[in-house]
């Protein structure tokens, strides 16, 4: 069994059955009020059981069709002609010749689960290859409202709309060619913005793309009041086997509550969110560990061309030449900038900052990506983020150990200043996440602590990606497994492939950041 993950509840309950769970523990907008504290049910599921056919409606769809059950593929069939893996869907009838128990099993709890959501307004946990989801119907108002109650998320800051198909996608979009297999991709002068390249490559896996709503479809809730929306097709089997079955989108922030690090393990969603969730599929822990990359390629697309700075400088007699305006990060994720600007038409994809123009000049730069005006992924424990002034790879070691060294230490003399030994009185510890493929070597740390306070080091993998996956997980852990934990450093890692988001995420979680240099 994997670290974190909850035993296997045997009976699957009806859908009668959980709803009577929720019974006496609604509010007067029948939302669950976190007074049932047997709540969420836990059904766990294997990803391995769910296997994906060509949909009939794909062009590849025959019946000897390859089946494809491998969430971390990332496409890389997408590229040969015959097989599309974008029109994939779950069979959602079992060979009764061929399946096994497990499958039968677990077929039948992602069908309770797609049924809550289909025909309920309670959300349900489940897994993504990123983190976990708190997913609801993306086509009821009142399904969706109860996920920004559970979170405690505020109304203005949209979420991500999950499918399960190339198809799905398109309907959530009021310009379904934006995410089709266009000539170019990206934001093209004069021309139009297209995904398809990108979504050929990157797609199932963890990119959100920003498309025009369809408002017929999805409400505005969803995108607090934008006319873009957000949409993801993901890997993970569980996710897309859900979606799937629901036959519906489904609008799923990560299953955190609000400001707490995402959660990345099944008892990471049920820690924070017992007795407001009414079910979670535990699909063991998320491969990734870090959200999608959220990326808007149709920014030209909402700038007049009287505000394109090429017209500004025209004279009335010179020709208006227009504005290409690249396509933006807008949070760092999954799929790195360096895979982007890979892509064609992504070539000069920007990634978002403060200090970037507004695309239009009605608009305030705050509702390019609302979320990150808000506190995010934070410990209940003092987060200190350590960051070197310059680059870690032209310190020595010995440098590089020295520099890290003296900051730690006269934090830790700081803080201990301020926190006399007396009202210490329970065994303490600080813990030093470490992050660096030099964290091989020891520290030089003060000798003379009080005796009750140990320090404790941790090394989250000596590669970005590994420190990617073991983050918020690590983050959580010196919340609970460590006694009385008093102070958290944590190094940060170059800006390079996922450290990129890895920063991003540190910075928003860290109250303090210390800058050090030889
Ligand atoms: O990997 C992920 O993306 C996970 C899994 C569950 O799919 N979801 C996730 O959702 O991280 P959430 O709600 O925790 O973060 C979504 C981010 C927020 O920063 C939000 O502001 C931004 O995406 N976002 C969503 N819709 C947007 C929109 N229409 N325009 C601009 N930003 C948007
Ligand atoms: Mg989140």
């Amino acid at each position: 069994m994997q670290e974190g993950t909850i035993p296997l509840t045997a009976n699957i309950p009806t859908l009668e059955q959980l709803l009577a769970l929720a019974k006496g523990h609604t509010d007067a907008e029948g939302r669950l009020d976190g007074t049932q504290m047997s709540l969420p049910v836990v059904l766990r599921v294997s990803p391995d059981s769910f296997k994906f056919k060509p949909s009939a409606h794909s062009k590849t769809a025959s019946p000897d069709s390859k089946e494809s059950n491998d969430s971390n593929r990332r496409n890389s069939d997408a590229e040969s002609e015959d097989v599309n893996e974008l029109d994939f869907e779950y069979n959602h009838e079992l060979d009764p010749e061929t399946h096994t128990d497990q499958q039968r099993h677990d077929h039948a709890v992602l069908r309770l689960a797609a049924q809550v959501i289909a025909t309920t307004q309670f959300p349900v946990g489940f897994p993504t290859e990123t983190v976990y989801g708190l997913g609801a119907n993306a086509c009821s108002e009142a399904a969706v409202a109860n996920i920004f109650y559970a979170k405690g998320r505020p109304a203005d800051n949209p979420l991500i709309v999950h499918v399960s198909s190339l198809r799905m996608a398109r309907s959530v979009s009021s310009d379904a060619a934006v995410l089709g297999e266009g000539e170019s991709a990206g934001a093209g002068a004069g021309g139009r913005a297209t995904y398809g390249a990108l979504l050929k490559r990157h797609w199932p896996g963890p990119l959100s793309v920003l498309v025009p709503r369809c408002e017929r479809q999805i409400p505005a809730i969803v995108t607090a009041g934008h006319g873009l929306v957000a949409v993801r097709l993901p890997a993970h089997p569980v996710a897309r086997a859900l979606i799937g079955l629901a036959q519906t989108p489904v609008a799923a922030p990560s299953a955190n509550t609000s400001t707490r690090p995402s959660p990345t393990r099944a008892s990471h969603v049920r820690d924070d969110l017992r007795g407001r969730l009414l079910l979670l599929i535990d699909g063991g822990d998320c491969d990734d560990g870090l959200e999608s990359s959220v990326v808007d390629a149709l920014r030209s697309a909402t700038v007049p061309p009287e505000l394109s700075p090429t017209s500004l400088q025209t004279t009335p007699t010179t020709a208006v030449i227009p504005h290409r305006i690249p396509p933006c990060l807008l949070r760092p994720g999954g799929i790195s900038i360096e895979m982007l600007r890979k892509i064609k038409g992504f070539e000069d994809c920007v990634v978002w900052s403060p200090k970037l123009p507004s695309a239009n000049k009605n608009d305030t730069i705050a509702p390019v990506t609302p979320g990150m005006k808000y506190k995010h992924y934070s410990p209940n424990v003092p987060l200190v983020l350590l960051e070197s002034h310059q680059d870690e790879t032209l310190y020595s070691k010995q440098q590089y150990r020295e520099a890290i060294s003296i900051a730690i230490s006269a934090r830790i003399s700081a803080f201990l200043e301020k926190t006399p030994t007396k009202i210490i009185t329970s065994p303490a510890t600080i813990v030093i996440l470490r992050t660096l493929s030099q964290s091989d070597f020891a520290l030089n740390l003060p000798r003379s602590l009080p005796p009750q306070v140990t320090i404790l080091q941790k090394s989250l993998g000596d590669s970005t990606a590994k420190v990617a996956h073991e983050l918020f997980a690590a983050l959580r852990d010196c919340e609970t497994l460590y006694l009385n934990c008093l102070l958290v450093f944590i190094e940060g890692v170059a800006e390079a492939d996922e450290g990129l988001a890895v920063m991003n995420r540190l910075r928003k979680a860290a109250g303090e950041t210390i800058f050090f240099h030889e």
